[in-house]
């Protein structure tokens, strides 16, 4: 895989102050775990409505650093956000927070409409009220982190790129299409200064054990069955959630304003040929004979209206901003099983529930308590 290159000289934006949403979320975690420790002059504020997926306990290594605060609240709640900027001098946003689950959306759309469209709908108007009252959009940026499925589904060959239609086709990927022509909008209309990045799928550290690759390192090394839609025949690109938090430094810092950057992994696999690598990984790392979990696998029914293929083009991110992936998947799943086996209190936290009693000894109300 190669390297990343030279990134351009000087940068287009500089965070001072940056306002995360869903950052007790997957790659929301990843980002301040990176972010907060290497930039202590930048403060970091953390807006999460700690939904199911929210999970506090991987913030623990930033939890006492004094430019880091969360904020407990829910994106869609406008007096919630507007107390935010009115408390924080935000110059960024970095927006992840979202219902992210595909079978979920299917399950329940009106959460991914009402979180996902209605909720960047109330951040990007927030943002535009505060920053216009204060002072104007020079220095500030909002980001936008959203997906490859926004484009539909491809057939064997080609590739996504910056400049194709959107074809959404899950209930998931129309609300994160719906927030990203809100976002567009909100530059072409306003001049509010956005970047957008939309990614492929990632895996790594602190993801929730609903999407595939947590889900099979879970039941794995529990032997408990894996349960694969189909045939294992659909194709994901996949990149290790490290490098996709350095791509979104290099497009919050350097990107152009009002741009669009695809983001991927170079690393297409079929759902089948990547759970028999990482199930053999997982053999491997427990020590037991060759492929012994290959038999866990169960073929059951499809999703409905299941995408068959994601790929991205990465040239412009990769000529522009100088971001390659910087892990083959091998590397990515070895760390990634290595982590999750590391972890067993994280998965256990995770799995019993207990993980949402952190947040009431930590900051001393209820979950249920308002401010969701
Ligand atoms: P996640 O489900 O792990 O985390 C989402 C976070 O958002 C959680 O902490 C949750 O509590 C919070 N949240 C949900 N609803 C909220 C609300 N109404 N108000 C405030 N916070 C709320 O998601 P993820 O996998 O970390 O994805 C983050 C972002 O990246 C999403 O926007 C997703 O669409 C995008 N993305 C994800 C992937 C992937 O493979 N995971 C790939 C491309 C893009
Ligand atoms: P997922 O991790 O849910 O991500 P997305 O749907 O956003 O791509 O699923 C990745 C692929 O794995 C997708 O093609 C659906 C498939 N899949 C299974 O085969 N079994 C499972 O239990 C899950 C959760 C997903």
């Amino acid at each position: 895989m190669s390297d990343s290159t030279a990134t351009p000289a000087a940068p287009a934006h500089q965070p001072r102050c940056v306002l995360v949403t869903g950052g007790a979320g997957f790659i929301g975690a990843n980002f301040l775990l990176r972010m907060a420790p290497r930039c202590p002059g930048v403060t970091w504020v953390n807006l999460d409505a700690l939904t199911y997926a929210g999970c506090l306990l991987s913030l623990e290594p930033i939890q006492g650093l004094p430019n880091y605060h969360f904020v407990r609240a829910d994106i869609a709640d406008a007096e919630a956000v507007r107390a935010v900027f009115a408390a924080h001098p935000i110059t960024t946003v970095v927006h992840f927070a979202a219902e992210s689950h595909v079978d979920r959306s299917i399950l329940d759309p009106l959460a991914f409409v009402r979180t996902n469209v209605v909720g960047t709908a109330t951040l990007l108007e927030a943002a535009r009220a505060a920053w216009t009252a204060g002072g104007g959009f020079a220095g500030r940026r909002f980001h936008h982190i959203s997906t490859d499925e926004v484009f539909g589904s491809l057939g064997p060959e080609g590739a996504f790129s910056e400049t194709t239609p959107y074809d959404p086709r899950s209930p998931y990927s129309a609300s994160k299409a719906a927030s990203d022509h809100l976002v567009r909008a909100y530059h072409h209309t306003y001049g509010l200064p956005t970047v957008l990045s939309n990614c492929t799928n990632n895996y790594g550290p602190h993801q929730f054990p609903e999407k595939l690759i947590p889900l099979c390192i879970a039941n794995a090394a529990a032997g408990r069955e894996i349960p694969v839609y189909g045939r294992g025949a659909n194709i994901r690109d996949w990149l290790y959630v490290e490098d996709h938090c350095e791509a979104i430094e290099r497009v919050l810092r350097y990107g152009a304003d009002g741009e669009t950057y695809a983001i991927g992994g170079q690393c297409e696999r079929t759902n089948l040929e990547l759970v028999h690598l990482l199930l053999d990984l997982v053999d491997e790392a427990l020590g037991r004979p060759p492929h012994t979990s290959r038999a866990l696998i169960r073929y059951v029914a499809d999703r409905p209206g299941h995408d068959f293929r994601y790929a991205m083009d990465i040239g412009r991110i990769r000529e522009t901003l100088g971001w390659a992936p910087a892990h083959t998947l091998e590397e990515g799943l070895a760390k990634t099983v290595a982590w999750h086996l590391g972890n067993p209190a994280w998965l256990a936290a995770v799995q019993d529930q207990s993980y949402r009693s952190y947040y009431e000894t930590q900051y001393g109300r209820r979950l249920t308590d308002a401010g969701r």
